[in-house]
Protein backbone atom coordinates (compact mmCIF):
# COMPACT_ATOMS: atom_id res chain seq x y z
CA UNK A 1 0.00 0.00 0.00
CA UNK A 2 1.50 3.57 -1.09
CA UNK A 3 1.44 5.84 1.84
CA UNK A 4 -0.77 9.14 1.45
CA UNK A 5 -0.29 12.00 3.40
CA UNK A 6 -3.55 13.68 5.07
CA UNK A 7 -3.82 17.03 6.45
CA UNK A 8 -6.60 17.42 8.82
CA UNK A 9 -7.37 21.46 9.42
CA UNK A 10 -9.39 23.09 12.41
CA UNK A 11 -10.47 26.04 11.58
CA UNK A 12 -13.29 28.03 11.18
CA UNK A 13 -14.88 26.53 7.52
CA UNK A 14 -15.02 22.31 6.63
CA UNK A 15 -16.63 19.86 5.94
CA UNK A 16 -16.67 18.65 9.44
CA UNK A 17 -18.17 20.45 11.95
CA UNK A 18 -16.97 19.95 15.61
CA UNK A 19 -19.72 19.02 17.99
CA UNK A 20 -17.69 18.22 21.26
CA UNK A 21 -14.00 18.27 21.48
CA UNK A 22 -11.72 17.24 24.82
CA UNK A 23 -8.63 16.41 26.37
CA UNK A 24 -9.12 13.06 27.78
CA UNK A 25 -5.18 13.15 28.91
CA UNK A 26 -2.33 15.55 28.18
CA UNK A 27 -2.57 18.93 26.80
CA UNK A 28 -5.36 20.05 24.70
CA UNK A 29 -5.73 21.24 21.46
CA UNK A 30 -6.87 25.25 20.57
CA UNK A 31 -10.77 24.71 20.08
CA UNK A 32 -12.32 25.24 16.85
CA UNK A 33 -15.73 25.04 15.08
CA UNK A 34 -14.87 23.19 11.62
CA UNK A 35 -12.45 20.22 10.32
CA UNK A 36 -11.40 20.44 6.53
CA UNK A 37 -9.60 17.38 5.90
CA UNK A 38 -6.89 17.70 2.43
CA UNK A 39 -5.46 14.68 0.68
CA UNK A 40 -2.20 16.03 -0.14
CA UNK A 41 0.45 18.71 1.29
CA UNK A 42 -1.11 21.96 0.49
CA UNK A 43 0.75 24.75 -0.12
CA UNK A 44 -0.37 27.47 1.44
CA UNK A 45 -2.56 26.69 4.51
CA UNK A 46 -5.94 28.49 4.69
CA UNK A 47 -6.08 31.81 6.31
CA UNK A 48 -8.79 30.72 9.14
CA UNK A 49 -6.92 27.41 9.94
CA UNK A 50 -5.98 27.39 13.96
CA UNK A 51 -4.08 24.19 13.64
CA UNK A 52 -2.95 21.66 10.99
CA UNK A 53 -1.83 17.95 12.06
CA UNK A 54 -0.38 15.80 9.25
CA UNK A 55 -0.05 12.15 9.31
CA UNK A 56 0.25 9.43 6.63
CA UNK A 57 -1.00 6.03 5.99
CA UNK A 58 1.37 3.22 5.96
CA UNK A 59 1.98 -0.46 6.37
CA UNK A 60 0.26 -2.47 9.52
CA UNK A 61 3.34 -2.96 12.20
CA UNK A 62 1.30 -5.57 14.15
CA UNK A 63 -1.45 -7.05 12.20
CA UNK A 64 -1.10 -10.67 10.96
CA UNK A 65 -2.76 -12.89 8.03
CA UNK A 66 -5.48 -13.73 9.46
CA UNK A 67 -6.20 -10.41 10.97
CA UNK A 68 -5.66 -8.66 7.71
CA UNK A 69 -8.11 -11.05 5.78
CA UNK A 70 -10.79 -10.53 8.44
CA UNK A 71 -10.75 -6.93 8.71
CA UNK A 72 -10.60 -6.81 4.93
CA UNK A 73 -13.81 -8.36 4.43
CA UNK A 74 -15.28 -5.95 7.17
CA UNK A 75 -14.17 -3.12 6.74
CA UNK A 76 -16.30 -0.29 4.88
CA UNK A 77 -15.08 2.29 2.95
CA UNK A 78 -14.89 6.16 4.07
CA UNK A 79 -17.07 8.82 2.93
CA UNK A 80 -20.56 6.49 3.40
CA UNK A 81 -23.74 8.99 2.79
CA UNK A 82 -25.42 7.37 6.32
CA UNK A 83 -22.20 7.93 8.10
CA UNK A 84 -22.39 11.35 9.26
CA UNK A 85 -20.55 11.26 12.30
CA UNK A 86 -17.21 11.29 13.20
CA UNK A 87 -14.46 11.16 15.50
CA UNK A 88 -10.73 12.63 14.78
CA UNK A 89 -8.53 11.19 18.17
CA UNK A 90 -4.89 12.08 18.26
CA UNK A 91 -2.89 10.55 20.34
CA UNK A 92 0.84 10.14 21.46
CA UNK A 93 2.32 7.40 23.26
CA UNK A 94 4.92 7.31 26.14
CA UNK A 95 8.81 6.78 25.78
CA UNK A 96 8.36 3.04 27.68
CA UNK A 97 5.99 2.09 24.47
CA UNK A 98 8.34 3.40 21.80
CA UNK A 99 11.65 1.84 24.06
CA UNK A 100 9.73 -1.64 23.52
CA UNK A 101 10.45 -4.27 21.10
CA UNK A 102 8.56 -4.88 18.18
CA UNK A 103 7.17 -8.57 19.83
CA UNK A 104 6.76 -6.89 23.26
CA UNK A 105 4.36 -4.01 21.72
CA UNK A 106 2.40 -6.67 19.52
CA UNK A 107 1.89 -8.68 23.11
CA UNK A 108 0.16 -5.26 24.80
CA UNK A 109 -1.40 -4.82 21.56
CA UNK A 110 -3.40 -7.64 20.89
CA UNK A 111 -2.95 -10.57 23.08
CA UNK A 112 -3.37 -8.33 26.16
CA UNK A 113 -5.35 -5.79 24.86
CA UNK A 114 -8.06 -7.45 22.53
CA UNK A 115 -7.60 -4.31 20.18
CA UNK A 116 -8.19 -5.61 16.97
CA UNK A 117 -10.36 -9.01 18.43
CA UNK A 118 -12.70 -6.34 20.05
CA UNK A 119 -12.77 -3.83 17.10
CA UNK A 120 -13.59 -6.58 14.17
CA UNK A 121 -16.59 -6.79 16.46
CA UNK A 122 -17.59 -2.82 15.27
CA UNK A 123 -17.17 -3.61 11.73
CA UNK A 124 -18.48 -2.93 9.33
CA UNK A 125 -20.50 -0.23 11.39
CA UNK A 126 -17.38 1.52 11.96
CA UNK A 127 -14.88 3.00 9.05
CA UNK A 128 -12.03 4.33 9.94
CA UNK A 129 -8.17 5.12 9.12
CA UNK A 130 -5.07 5.27 10.49
CA UNK A 131 -2.24 7.76 9.70
CA UNK A 132 1.06 7.89 11.68
CA UNK A 133 2.91 11.06 12.31
CA UNK A 134 5.45 10.49 14.88
CA UNK A 135 8.52 10.55 11.82
CA UNK A 136 6.62 13.52 10.33
CA UNK A 137 8.28 15.45 13.99
CA UNK A 138 4.63 16.25 14.43
CA UNK A 139 2.80 16.87 18.17
CA UNK A 140 1.30 13.64 17.57
CA UNK A 141 1.86 9.67 17.13
CA UNK A 142 -0.90 9.03 15.37
CA UNK A 143 -3.88 10.44 13.96
CA UNK A 144 -7.10 8.28 14.40
CA UNK A 145 -10.17 8.63 11.83
CA UNK A 146 -13.01 7.18 12.29
CA UNK A 147 -16.69 7.45 10.26
CA UNK A 148 -20.23 5.75 11.50
CA UNK A 149 -23.69 6.68 11.43
CA UNK A 150 -25.55 8.15 14.13
CA UNK A 151 -27.28 4.64 15.04
CA UNK A 152 -23.63 3.37 16.06
CA UNK A 153 -22.85 6.35 18.24
CA UNK A 154 -23.91 4.21 21.06
CA UNK A 155 -21.80 1.35 19.92
CA UNK A 156 -18.45 3.47 19.19
CA UNK A 157 -18.87 5.07 22.75
CA UNK A 158 -18.52 1.67 23.87
CA UNK A 159 -15.58 0.66 22.03
CA UNK A 160 -13.68 3.90 22.73
CA UNK A 161 -14.29 2.82 26.21
CA UNK A 162 -13.12 -0.65 26.30
CA UNK A 163 -9.85 0.46 24.45
CA UNK A 164 -9.48 3.07 27.04
CA UNK A 165 -9.65 1.03 30.21
CA UNK A 166 -7.25 -1.42 28.31
CA UNK A 167 -3.00 -2.42 28.91
CA UNK A 168 -2.77 -0.52 25.42
CA UNK A 169 -3.74 2.90 26.90
CA UNK A 170 -1.44 2.92 30.01
CA UNK A 171 1.34 3.75 27.29
CA UNK A 172 -1.17 6.44 25.91
CA UNK A 173 0.37 10.05 27.50
CA UNK A 174 -1.74 12.57 24.95
CA UNK A 175 -5.06 12.11 23.68
CA UNK A 176 -7.37 14.51 22.30
CA UNK A 177 -11.17 13.28 21.18
CA UNK A 178 -12.87 15.53 19.03
CA UNK A 179 -16.00 14.46 17.69
CA UNK A 180 -17.81 15.79 14.13
CA UNK A 181 -20.95 15.47 11.61
CA UNK A 182 -20.65 16.04 8.10
CA UNK A 183 -22.08 19.71 7.49
CA UNK A 184 -20.68 22.01 4.38
CA UNK A 185 -20.55 25.49 5.65
CA UNK A 186 -22.57 27.77 4.21
CA UNK A 187 -21.29 30.63 1.45
CA UNK A 188 -21.62 33.68 2.49
C1 LIG B 1 -13.30 0.38 14.71
C2 LIG B 1 -12.64 -0.65 15.22
C3 LIG B 1 -11.15 -0.68 15.21
C4 LIG B 1 -10.39 -1.58 14.53
C5 LIG B 1 -10.90 -2.74 13.70
C6 LIG B 1 -9.01 -1.20 14.74
C7 LIG B 1 -7.94 -1.86 14.19
C8 LIG B 1 -6.64 -1.48 14.28
C9 LIG B 1 -5.52 -2.18 13.69
C10 LIG B 1 -5.62 -3.42 12.84
C11 LIG B 1 -4.40 -1.50 14.03
C12 LIG B 1 -2.96 -1.93 13.77
C13 LIG B 1 -2.40 -1.55 12.45
C14 LIG B 1 -0.99 -2.11 12.38
O1 LIG B 1 -0.86 -3.35 12.21
O2 LIG B 1 -0.04 -1.33 12.50
C15 LIG B 1 -4.80 -0.36 14.82
C16 LIG B 1 -3.93 0.57 15.33
C17 LIG B 1 -4.30 1.63 16.09
N1 LIG B 1 -5.59 1.94 16.49
FE1 LIG B 1 -7.26 0.88 16.09
N2 LIG B 1 -8.94 -0.11 15.56
C18 LIG B 1 -10.23 0.25 15.88
C19 LIG B 1 -10.60 1.28 16.68
C20 LIG B 1 -9.75 2.19 17.27
C21 LIG B 1 -10.15 3.29 18.12
C22 LIG B 1 -11.61 3.62 18.50
C23 LIG B 1 -9.01 3.97 18.46
C24 LIG B 1 -8.86 5.21 19.30
C25 LIG B 1 -9.66 5.54 20.30
C26 LIG B 1 -7.91 3.30 17.82
C27 LIG B 1 -6.58 3.68 17.90
C28 LIG B 1 -5.53 3.06 17.27
C29 LIG B 1 -4.15 3.49 17.39
C30 LIG B 1 -3.62 4.70 18.17
C31 LIG B 1 -3.40 2.60 16.65
C32 LIG B 1 -1.87 2.61 16.46
C33 LIG B 1 -1.27 1.75 17.52
C34 LIG B 1 0.24 1.67 17.43
O3 LIG B 1 0.79 1.51 16.32
O4 LIG B 1 0.88 1.78 18.50
N3 LIG B 1 -8.38 2.21 17.13
N4 LIG B 1 -6.15 -0.38 14.96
Amino acid sequence: MASQLFSFIGGDSGDWRVVKMNAVVGATLETVNYLQIFDEDFAVTPPDAHWVLRGTTSYGRYVERAEKEALSARQPTLNRPEAVCAALIPISKSEAWWNLAQDERRKIFEEQSKHIEFGLKYLPAIARRLHHCRDLGEPFDFLTWFEYAPADADAFEELVDFLRRSEEWRYVEREVDIRLIREQTQPI
